[in-house]
């Protein structure tokens, strides 16, 4: 019976973190009883040379790696890697990426551990029902916070939704947090992801499954992040500012993790689904205006969030009754910060978002259906304020425009 106060914590997984840890992949391996892993990562990332990282400070090992997994990874990408895994005879996986990637190691851990080819079956809450085979992370973004999470979202794309997959067997064994696996990520792509890991914390911290526990991982990310995020980009050099964000990264994953997200994120995975634009995009977009929605619940605790967002000059400088919408504000400042740091590459409203081929990526007639696809991702019932159909669409249109919902 749950009782007045009640609340679960789990975080698991070993991190491992520091300036030359992945030379000691081959121990931890050990440890696991790992002898032949599959490398699961994209072309983005071995392009750059971070496979080569990784082999060459394991000891010059040669390991079968798979490096296609897409940007917007889905079930037939992972049906395809568990085949590769099983034709390998593999005993392990090692994911070396970001969300997509790890997210997609998490899947393909699904089908080589429990058998067969039907990931749909184990979608939803608790259908992975037992331990799986042994999964190390070496995250590339400091975003996603997957190496820490129960979570794994995975596009299918014939229906157009996201997929999520939550069971504390989807927690990986080991992470690891190397900022030489961080130095190449491009200026707008840090920017995007760490927005991400921020959303991540601020969500934790507002959200209906707060607990005392994900609250402290959640006001240390915020701090981590908010001291680190532009000075990483301005620097990509600069690997303490590099390994801090790793921290605040993993950090707001753990609070998720064991708090859930909300509103934000249900706007996230549907124009992610409906629009394919990636979920750092998103949630550097939905992020204020998901603070804005909820002032009226919890004015309060988004009070707080001034402090590890903007620190302790700032926030003991502006009258209790401003610090909430202050805090909202400075997330805005920021992404404007993000967008000059970026030559105009990091996104500020959806109707900015273009394409490939120079199209906007959210045309305003699929509000409608972003909102309607919204009504049905579970993240909304740990939202404060209570969310339908008209009120994402009122969300979206503020959005799409950049307008504040206050006028
Ligand atoms: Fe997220």
């Amino acid at each position: 019976m749950k009782t007045p106060g009640y609340y679960e914590y789990c975080n698991r997984v070993k991190v491992i973190s520091g300036h030359q840890v992945l030379e000691s992949i081959p121990q931890f391996l050990q440890g696991l009883k790992a002898k032949n892993p599959l490398i699961i990562t994209d072309k983005g990332v071995s392009g750059v040379g971070l496979v080569d990282i990784v082999l060459k400070a394991m000891g010059g090992v040669n390991l079968p790696v798979f490096d296609n997994v897409p940007p917007d990874s889905d079930l037939n990408t992972v049906r395809e890697i568990a085949e590769n895994y099983r034709a390998n005879h593999c005993d392990a996986i090692i994911a070396i990426g970001g969300g997509s990637v790890i997210d997609t190691a998490k899947g393909v851990n699904i089908l080589v551990s429990l058998g067969g080819d039907n990931l749909m079956q184990f979608a939803g809450s608790g259908k992975v029902k037992s331990r799986l085979k042994p999964l190390l992370v070496i995250p590339t973004t400091s975003g996603t916070g997957s190496e820490v999470t129960l979570v794994a979202v995975i596009a299918d794309h014939e229906r157009s939704v996201k997929l999520g997959f939550v069971s504390y067997n989807l927690l990986p064994d080991i992470a690891i947090l190397d900022p030489r696996m961080t130095q190449t990520l491009p200026p707008h792509l840090a920017a995007l992801t760490a927005m991400d890991a921020l959303s991540h914390a601020c969500e934790a911290y507002t959200c209906l499954s707060k607990n005392p526990l994900s609250d402290g991982d959640a006001l240390l990310a915020i701090r981590l992040i908010s001291n680190n995020i532009l000075k990483s980009i301005a620097n990509p050099n600069d690997l303490d500012a590099r390994l801090a964000l790793a921290h605040g990264s993993t950090l707001a994953g753990a609070a998720f993790s064991n708090s859930m997200v909300g509103m934000v994120h249900s706007l996230g995975h549907a124009t992610g689904g409906v629009c394919h634009v990636p979920h750092g995009t998103c949630m550097s977009i939905f992020l204020p205006y998901g603070l804005e929605y909820n002032l009226k619940k919890v004015e309060p605790l988004i009070a707080e969030l001034l402090f590890p967002l903007a620190g302790e000059t700032v926030f003991a400088s502006t009258p209790k009754e401003q610090r909430a919408h202050k805090a909202v504000q400075h997330i805005r400042d920021l992404n404007q910060q993000l967008y000059d740091a970026t030559n105009g590459r990091h996104a500020r409203n959806l109707g900015e978002i273009m394409d490939r081929d120079g199209n906007r990526q959210v045309p305003k007639e699929k509000l409608p259906e972003i909102a309607k696809t919204a009504t049905g991702d579970g993240a909304q019932f740990y939202n404060p304020e209570d969310l339908d159909y008209n009120d994402f669409l009122m969300v979206l249109e503020h959005a799409w425009e950049g307008k504040l919902l206050g006028g």
